[in-house]
């Protein structure tokens, strides 16, 4: 697994992590004990970055679950989500008791109240609570108010929509991330299960053999990677060998430019 550095904090991170959206969101030990099967897989795979936010439901307490015992061997990206500063404290504290005491990446979702939330972020990272800081957002729309936090100089990454179909973010998040040098995690890589729905048949994928790509999963994660201003990707799956397959596609050689236009010209395959 190839590793980059996240921004200009240099902290390396594997290119491939996970994404807790729904998968995570369970309850009852049978659920929670698969859960952590599945953070056991992404360990093997040397997958240790892995997503989540309050607003996932169960998922942030299911995912410390998982880690306990082996909590130093992840890098924890997570995020507060409220417009009430209260409620801020309440997240950030509850997120520190699933995560052992501490939060390696701390994200504003949504860039929700984030002129209340930074300041949260910023003392608990003081407080040697938190590692680093960033903010994301889903939404193309929303992406000139990103660009505002992101040249305020107060977070080290963003999260951000970015897949062989959605490519709204290389207009000027990408850029403005490179000139800045913030790492940039990408969310909804599979299109958030739309784009893996409709696989091409198998002889469509032949020209990607040299790139030791297998399956079309793996093809649309390696087209995200193939663009360097990407730190990593965070895909989610509850099937232990997706995980397996997702971090496979984190090694190069990665797409020249011509065989990423194929691949994206595949995604409207029906
Ligand atoms: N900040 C935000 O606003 C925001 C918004 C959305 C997402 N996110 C973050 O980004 C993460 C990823 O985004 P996402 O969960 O929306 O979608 P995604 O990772 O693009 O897609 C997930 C879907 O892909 C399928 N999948 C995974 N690996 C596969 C493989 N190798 N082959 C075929 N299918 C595969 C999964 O199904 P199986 O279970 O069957 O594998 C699942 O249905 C989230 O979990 C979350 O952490 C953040």
């Amino acid at each position: 697994m190839e590793t980059r550095p996240l921004g200009k904090s240099g902290i390396a991170v594997p290119v491939v992590g996970m994404g807790t959206w729904r998968t995570f969101d369970v309850r009852g030990a049978v659920a929670e004990a698969g859960r952590r099967d599945l953070v056991s897989a992404a360990l093997a795979g040397a997958m240790r970055l892995f997503d989540s936010s309050p607003m996932y439901g169960e998922a942030e307490r299911v995912l410390g679950l998982g880690l306990t015992g082996r909590r130093d061997t992840a890098f924890v990206a997570t995020k507060v989500w409220t417009h009430d500063p209260a409620e801020g404290h309440a997240q950030i504290a509850a997120a520190l008791r699933f995560f052992g005491g501490r939060v390696d990446l701390y994200q504003v979702h949504n860039l929700v109240a984030w002129r209340e939330q930074l300041p949260l972020l910023e003392a608990a990272r003081a407080a040697g609570q938190v590692g680093l800081i960033g903010a994301t957002h889903y939404d193309h729309a929303a992406f000139p108010e990103l660009a505002t936090v992101m040249q305020s100089g107060r977070v080290d990454a963003i999260q951000v929509p970015y897949n062989a179909a959605d490519t709204a973010v290389t207009r000027t998040i990408l850029p403005l991330a490179a000139e800045l040098g913030l790492g940039v995690i990408a969310m909804r890589p599979l299109g958030s299960g739309e784009l893996t729905a409709h696989p091409p048949p198998a002889a469509k994928l032949a020209f990607l053999r040299p790139f030791g790509m297998e399956t079309w999963g793996q093809a649309l994660l390696k087209w995200v990677l193939s663009d360097p201003r990407v730190t990593a990707v965070i895909p989610a799956t509850a099937r232990p060998d997706h995980v397996a397959e997702n971090a496979a596609a984190g090694r190069p050689p990665w797409f020249d430019d011509a065989t990423r236009a194929r691949v994206a010209a595949l995604t409207g395959y029906r």
